[in-house]
């Protein structure tokens, strides 16, 4: 695969290039004894690439590629009855094939397998389980509301509906296209790699088919908690016993003269990457103000697309404050390898038809400029609704906001993060996806804490980074590889303690960062409980009366 991180499309590619299959035949059997204890073994029964696995006696045969964008789940991590995917972190029951966590919505195919005279043998296919048996509950909410249609508000319809919720399920989001791919939009399609088509998550025909009433372009105005009804920008209204607020995030805007100008756009919806397309098609050279994550991937994408670019930035490297100096410098020097132009430790203090003007004075010709200086959680909503806010939604582990039956995911939600205790807020997808399908099983009355470990992947060109945890401020950052190699794993700590991990080309790595930060988590909240890598760590919480309520 030629991007680190395969996109949107791999998916089907993997399915296609599987005509050079590796491994046995395991439809012809393999020999028990040569699959050791707690490892997996790439075969392939009838033109399909299967991953065979084992845990002590017994023997699961799932599809080896990740439904998410393709990774190749033998070079993931197995844990417990579970594999996890390499590239996103995925993870997928072995019994199932069910997609446990985000970002893989969809299951993989799984097999029968069967041992005869210590040969182990992968039959037919099995039924793959989309949907539990449908819940009648009276306590269940008689119709839900979701506000917001991308990463949790989605993950969080879909996941109503595969937990059995016949109830009502309204998802009302403000942008004009289907709920999608958002990562994808600064990446493989700013880039011209990835077609349109991969850019929604589902078809519309999917939320027909699930009975998911999705508006699109129905901005919600006003909630009202006591009669409990949203009011929509066209004058509709939906009443609501369960509501989650899934607004996501605003692109920061730049306060300075001509930043409202035409050729001046921002990168957050399907509309916008889809007009920023358009415009760099036209454009020959391009300021992009802003060295974060988001500045970066355009930049990369733009050069892909052959534009001259230049890049502004307030710090001294790219990237600095979340991943040090060193990879920051790393980055800046990736960039410049390809081109790029930066210009750091300044700001822009004008822009015109044809140039922005730096602090300095110097003026860059631009005949596009991309602005990606951060986003602001959108909580007016929340605000108006009385709701407790704090830089973000606060919530409490259960996403439960300071108002009974309010839920809160994604951008948007400020929430106790269980290794440290601090309340924090993430800009994640993977983060939003699963704080959706955790939102949307506490609806259900199930009380799960969300305790996934954050976690956030970049790509710009052939190069990519996995961050694994969350260290809004450290005091060291220890470097064990070779960065220049691009295969290192860099530890972020504070006071001594271990808060992130980024992995450069290092998945399984990153994987097991991914397990360290829940076994800590897990011995954190049960002191008694023994640590061990194969112990299943929790999936469900209990009981709602153990709730949080420094929210309430
Ligand atoms: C270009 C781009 C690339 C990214 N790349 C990565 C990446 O590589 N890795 C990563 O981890 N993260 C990435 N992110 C961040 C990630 O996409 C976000 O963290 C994630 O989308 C947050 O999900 P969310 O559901 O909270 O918000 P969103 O996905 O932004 O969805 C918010 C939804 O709320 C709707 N909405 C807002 N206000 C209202 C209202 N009043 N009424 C009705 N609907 C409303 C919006 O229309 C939208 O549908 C990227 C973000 C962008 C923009
Ligand atoms: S390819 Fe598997 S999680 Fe993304």
């Amino acid at each position: 695969m030629s991007r680190v991180f395969g996109g949107p499309d791999a998916s089907a590619e993997a399915q296609m290039t599987e005509a050079t299959l590796t491994g046995p035949d395991l439809a012809k059997g393999v020999v028990f004894s040569t699959i050791a204890d707690g490892t997996m073994m790439l075969g392939h029964v009838h033109g399909e690439a299967v991953l065979l696995a084992r845990r002590g006696d017994k023997l699961f045969a799932v599809a080896n590629v990740c439904t998410h964008y393709g990774a190749p789940l033998n070079e993931g991590l197995l844990v417990d009855d579970t594999v996890r995917c390499p590239w996103h972190h995925a993870c997928f029951s072995l019994r199932t094939g069910e997609a446990l966590r985000a970002p893989a919505l969809n299951p993989v195919s799984h097999w029968r397998v069967e041992r005869q005279d210590g040969t182990v043998y992968v039959r037919e296919k099995l039924e793959t389980l989309r949907k539990r048996a449908p819940s009648v509950d009276a306590r269940l909410p008689g119709s839900v509301v979701i506000l917001g249609g991308g990463a949790a508000g989605n993950a969080a319809a879909e996941t109503l509906r595969r937990e059995g919720y016949i109830g009502r399920i309204t998802l009302l989001s403000a942008d004009q296209s289907l709920p999608c791919d958002r990562p994808n939009l600064s990446k493989g399609y700013l880039a011209g790699t990835a077609t349109a088509e991969s850019n929604p998550l589902r078809s519309a025909d999917f939320y027909k088919h699930h009975d998911i009433d999705l508006r699109l372009g129905a901005r919600a105005t006003t909630i009202d908690r006591l009669s409990r009804h949203v009011q929509v920008e066209d004058g509709s209204r939906y009443v609501f016993d369960a509501l989650l607020l899934a607004t996501g995030a605003d692109p920061v805007r730049l306060d300075v003269p001509g930043s409202d100008l035409p050729h001046v756009r921002h990168l957050r919806t399907q509309l916008d990457s889809i007009a920023l397309v358009a415009k760099a098609l036209s454009s020959r050279r391009v300021v992009v103000i802003g060295a974060g994550f988001i500045g970066l991937e355009v930049a990369a994408s733009l050069r892909a697309r052959n534009l001259e670019v230049h890049v502004i930035g307030r710090e001294t490297y790219p990237m600095e404050k979340i991943l040090g100096p060193e990879v920051g410098s790393f980055i800046r020097r990736l960039h410049e390898e390809h081109g790029v132009t930066f210009h750091l430790r300044t700001t822009a203090t004008s822009i015109d038809a044809h140039s922005v003007t730096l602090k300095n004075g110097e003026s860059l010709e631009a005949d596009l400029v991309v602005v990606g200086v951060g986003v602001r959680p959108a909580i007016s909503l929340a605000e108006q609704a009385g709701l407790a806010t704090d830089r973000g939604v606060t919530v409490d582990e259960y996403l439960e906001t300071s108002s009974k039956g309010i839920f809160a995911a994604g951008d948007i939600a400020r929430w106790p993060d269980p290794l440290t205790g601090e309340r924090i807020r993430v800009e994640h997808w993977v983060v939003a996806e699963r704080q959706g399908q955790t939102a949307a099983r506490n609806i259900l009355g199930r009380w799960e804490r969300f305790q996934a470990v954050p976690f956030f992947w970049t790509e710009q060109y052939d190069f990519g980074l996995a961050y694994i945890g969350h260290a809004a401020h450290w005091d060291k950052a220890e470097i064990d590889g070779d960065l220049d190699a691009r295969d290192c794993t860099i530890t972020y700590r504070k006071a001594g303690r271990k808060l992130a991990v980024a992995v450069i080309h290092r998945d399984l790595e990153g994987l097991r960062a991914e397990v360290e930060f829940e076994q800590t988590i897990a011995r954190l909240r049960r002191p008694e409980r023994s640590i061990d890598a194969n112990i299943e760590l929790p999936r469900t919480g209990g009981d709602p009366h153990d709730k949080d309520i420094q929210s309430r």
